[in-house]
């Protein structure tokens, strides 16, 4: 018997020293397993078996549990159930809503989201998640796409609401105020009827049609280029990524904080369907704030965070504090951290886990951290990629295509060289595109990749598969360009800027400039209050810490930087704008190597640039 015992220890030693990773590469795959048999068992029952089902146990297990804490309120499951249930009767009769029509929420983070969304679920209604920082015409374009023919919203978006009244009305919409009366014509209040409705339960067969593949919500991904795209998520995409809390170890007792904007998939799909899906209770923010970060934590009893890279890197930026590891929290969830800021994260908040996800609102693909290696987004593993088959191929990063062989087919990259991701289009994982926009979806669609007409999903993302499969997030097609036959990543050309004592944030892009192949840097920046800019100091730190390639050949100086809702800067105005003084009223300057300084931009010289008289 010990004998055995020995040599199973020994075998299992010998494992772990050769594949240090054997034993997570495991358990994430069987954790996988369990969850697919899960997702596999939903979609066969009969009615098919929703999230919202799934919320509905957990509020039969434990109706006095808190679902919601917002603003020092609470919330059981059985009051949001009950919520949802009035605000379902009173949307149904108000609106003649049926199965299957979409309505759009304009509605801040906040609890009436929730069971705004949750009636809506129970009418078999699919809702399309505004981001409640959309104004005019970008609003009205997110409400159109999406051929809802209703809109719900709250008081305090009025104006914004106002604002695109009468180009509703023209349309046809009706628009509802969760909010009691106020003066504003030709919209309805719901408060008072919502108050007095009946909060007993919505018969099944209201949503007796949905399948799993019926669309459940409509999500907009980020406007970094051009505007807004709706992306269907399926109800079997709402659970697929409603699974990743359970893949990441959360569990059933655990506190959850959401930080992050409900109107994205982070936020609403991973955060708080994962929480339904784990029966837990959610600590909701109406919006980030690195001050009350870890005092919520702490408070709350949080146990599990969720970031985006920029707000991991505000914590970091906060002035240290004695109390700083005083807290419970024990798993961050989120992605786009970057090693550096991770690595101070751990070092002054304690030994969190981070679980590092790589995944597109629309896409077909995904990655996780779960080994905790430092830097990588997740690992490849035989399992994963049976399942989900996926490839690097070889991408030309000047002309923002894959690059083809003789036979026009793709060619997939060397391990350790940078590709672009693409997943493969299957049953298991399809790609279903945005609503009402053909074009698009089509610009995601990758065909003759591997052989004639197979079909793929174009993630656009440049990734990197090192020697032991862990994998590495490098770029987004579009945040790298090429220079003097090198490839730039913008983060890193910015991180560099912002260590010069004068700025505060850049903003790094390629322009266009006559007569040179591929694009010039170009960096939008913000100074520090009471600092102005310092031509010669910032040129020293530019070419102390850069390639000379990766220099910005133009500074523009901007009083704010404009960003999407998840913190991600804006680049394509920008970059449309190029660098031109005639059309740009902010201070510009630019690259002059033979003063060693940023030297102002004038009309003079911008010609003498795009006529090549000066070189850069
Ligand atoms: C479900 O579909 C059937 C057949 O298409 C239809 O008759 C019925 O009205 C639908 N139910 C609802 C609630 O829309
Ligand atoms: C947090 O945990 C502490 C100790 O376990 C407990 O006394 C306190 O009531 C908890 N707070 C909340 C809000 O659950
Ligand atoms: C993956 O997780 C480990 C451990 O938390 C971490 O050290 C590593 O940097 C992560 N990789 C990436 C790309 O974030």
């Amino acid at each position: 018997m010990f004998i055995w015992l020995s040599v199973v220890g020994g075998f299992l030693l010998i494992l772990r020293t050769r594949f240090p990773y054997w034993l997570d590469d495991c358990v994430y795959i069987l954790r996988s397993l369990l969850l697919a048999i899960r997702l596999i068992k939903y979609k066969r029952s009969k009615p098919f078996y929703g999230v919202l089902d799934g919320f509905l146990a957990a509020v039969r297990r434990h109706p006095d549990k808190t679902f919601l804490h917002f603003e020092g309120e609470c919330f059981s499951y059985g009051e949001v159930d009950r919520r949802s249930n009035r605000l379902a009767r009173v949307l149904k009769q108000e609106a003649r809503l049926r199965e299957g029509d979409a309505v759009a929420l304009f509605l801040g983070n906040e609890p009436n989201l929730v069971w705004t969304w949750l009636g809506l679920a129970k009418l078999g209604c699919p809702v399309a998640l505004l981001n409640f920082n959309i104004r005019s015409k970008s609003l009205l374009h997110c409400f159109s796409c999406c051929g809802a023919k209703v809109l719900v919203t709250s008081a305090e978006l009025q104006e914004a609401v106002e604002e695109v009244l009468p180009a509703l009305r023209e349309r046809g919409v009706n628009v509802y105020f969760l909010s009691k009366t106020f003066k504003l014509q030709g919209v309805n209040f719901l408060a008072d009827k919502i108050s007095k409705a009946s909060d007993q339960p919505m018969p099944k067969d209201l949503r007796a049609n949905v399948t799993v593949r019926s669309t459940a919500i409509y999500i907009y991904t980020s406007g970094t280029t051009g505007l807004p795209k709706a992306a269907i998520i399926t109800h079997e995409r709402m659970w697929a990524a409603s699974f990743l809390q359970s893949l990441c170890g959360v569990t059933r007792n655990d506190v959850f904080y959401i930080n992050l904007p409900l109107y994205h998939s982070s936020g609403f799909l991973i955060g708080l369907g994962g929480c339904i899906e784990r029966g837990i209770s959610v600590v909701l923010k109406r919006k980030f704030s690195a001050s009350q970060f870890w005092d919520d934590c702490r408070e709350h009893n949080v146990t599990v965070i969720q970031y985006i890279g920029e707000t991991m890197r505000y914590l970091c930026n906060t002035p240290k504090k004695d109390n700083e590891k005083d807290h419970k929290v024990r798993i961050a969830l989120g992605n786009g951290v970057r090693a550096d800021v991770w690595s101070e994260f751990l070092k002054r908040f304690g030994d969190i886990k981070v679980k590092e996800l790589y995944a597109a609102t629309e896409g077909n693909i995904g990655f996780i951290n779960y080994t905790s290696k430092v830097g990588a987004v997740g690992r490849m593993n035989f399992f994963h990629r049976l399942i989900f088959p996926y490839l690097l191929i070889k991408f030309d990063i000047e002309k923002e295509e894959p690059i083809r062989n003789a036979q026009g087919l793709c060619v997939e990259a060397a391990t350790g060289e940078t590709g672009l991701l693409v997943g493969k289009v299957t049953q298991r994982s399809p790609f279903v595109g945005y609503a009402g926009n053909e074009q698009q979806t089509e610009k995601k669609r990758l065909r003759d990749v591997l052989k004639k007409g197979d079909l793929y999903f174009n993630t656009g993302d440049l990734l990197r598969f090192d020697k032991d499969n862990f994998v590495y997030f490098q770029d987004r097609v579009g945040d790298t360009f090429r220079w003097k036959g090198e490839n730039v990543a913008t983060s890193e050309v910015a991180d560099v800027l912002t260590l010069a004592p004068c700025i505060l944030e850049a903003n790094v892009y390629g322009v266009k400039v006559n007569g040179n192949e591929g694009r010039a840097g170009m960096a939008a920046i913000t100074l520090k209050e009471g600092e102005d800019f310092d031509c010669a100091d910032t040129y020293r730190q530019a070419v102390n810490y850069l390639p000379v390639y990766a220099c910005p050949r133009f500074i523009r100086v901007q009083p704010s930087l404009e960003m999407t809702g998840t913190f991600k800067l804006k680049k394509v105005k920008l970059v449309e704008e190029g660098f031109n003084p005639a059309l740009i009223s902010d201070p510009l300057y630019y690259f002059n190597a033979a003063k060693k300084t940023f030297a102002p931009m004038t009309t003079e010289v911008y010609s003498a640039i795009t006529r090549g008289l000066i070189k850069l």
